[in-house]
């Protein structure tokens, strides 16, 4: 399956990717994770990226639409990926749509995860990240780590996003509403739209979103 996930900053993409990923066998891609991975190793690329990541603002698309192409282009992902946070605009989403057709491929589903902007600011004030491995995802209140600061998965440190303070965040949600949102209608008019509410627990989110997809299949 070749899936995008959609959803305002602090939704829960990347938690969910992480499940539906292991529960349909394909790779997930976030291009936010690439990024970072990129600024921790202190490549170009990362170099490129980071200033606009601190701003709130989306890295330009010629940066961004080829390192997704290079990481789409890799041998896990032939048979399908999930994509999270990619494409976040409507132009990122007519590359991605000639990608796939220069390799006769189309995608499946686009899942709208939608939350209230009082929640997702909650869930980003109290997020907090391993460091050895951005899929270990904590909230210091919503799924405490038994010891605070300390991976439960594998003992390593957790940090905060540098782009996760208030003024960033809400700048992230005005960019979310007025570049990534239209790409909804984008893909609402090629019929691939399942939308569901991201409120819930975690495990309960999985469960109507792997639902949602079945349906759609
Ligand atoms: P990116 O990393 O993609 O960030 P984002 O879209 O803002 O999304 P987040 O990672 O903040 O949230 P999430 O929805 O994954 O939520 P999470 O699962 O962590 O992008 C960052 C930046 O990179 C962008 O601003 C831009 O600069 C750049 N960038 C990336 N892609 C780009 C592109 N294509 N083009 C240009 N620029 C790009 O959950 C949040 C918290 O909530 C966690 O603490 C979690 O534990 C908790 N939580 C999750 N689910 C639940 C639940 N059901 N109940 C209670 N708590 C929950
Ligand atoms: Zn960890």
């Amino acid at each position: 399956m070749r899936i995008v996930l959609v959803g305002p900053p602090g939704a829960g993409k990347g938690t969910q990717a992480a499940y539906l990923a292991k529960n349909l066998a394909i790779p997930h891609i976030s291009t936010g994770d690439l990024f970072r991975a990129n600024i921790s190793q202190g490549t170009e690329l990362g170099l490129k990226a980071k200033s606009y990541m601190d701003a709130g603002e989306l890295v330009p698309d010629e940066v961004t639409i080829g390192m997704a192409k290079d990481r789409m282009e890799q041998p896990d992902a032939v048979n399908g990926f999930l994509l999270d946070g990619f494409p976040r605009n409507v132009a990122q989403a007519e590359a991605l749509d000639a990608m796939l057709e220069s390799e006769s491929m189309k995608l499946d589903a686009v899942l709208d995860l939608e939350v209230p902007e009082d929640e997702v600011v909650k869930r980003i004030a109290g997020r907090r990240i391993c460091r050895n491995d951005s899929a270990h995802v904590f909230h210091v209140t919503y799924s405490a780590p038994k010891t605070e600061g300390v991976c439960d998965a594998c003992g390593g440190e957790l940090y905060q996003r540098d782009d996760d303070s208030e003024e960033t965040v809400r700048k992230r949600l005005e960019v979310y509403h007025t570049q990534t949102e239209p790409i909804i209608d984008y893909y609402k008019a090629q019929g691939l739209v399942v939308t569901i509410t991201a409120l819930g627990k975690v495990d309960e989110v999985t469960a109507r979103a792997m639902e949602a997809l079945r349906g759609d299949k």
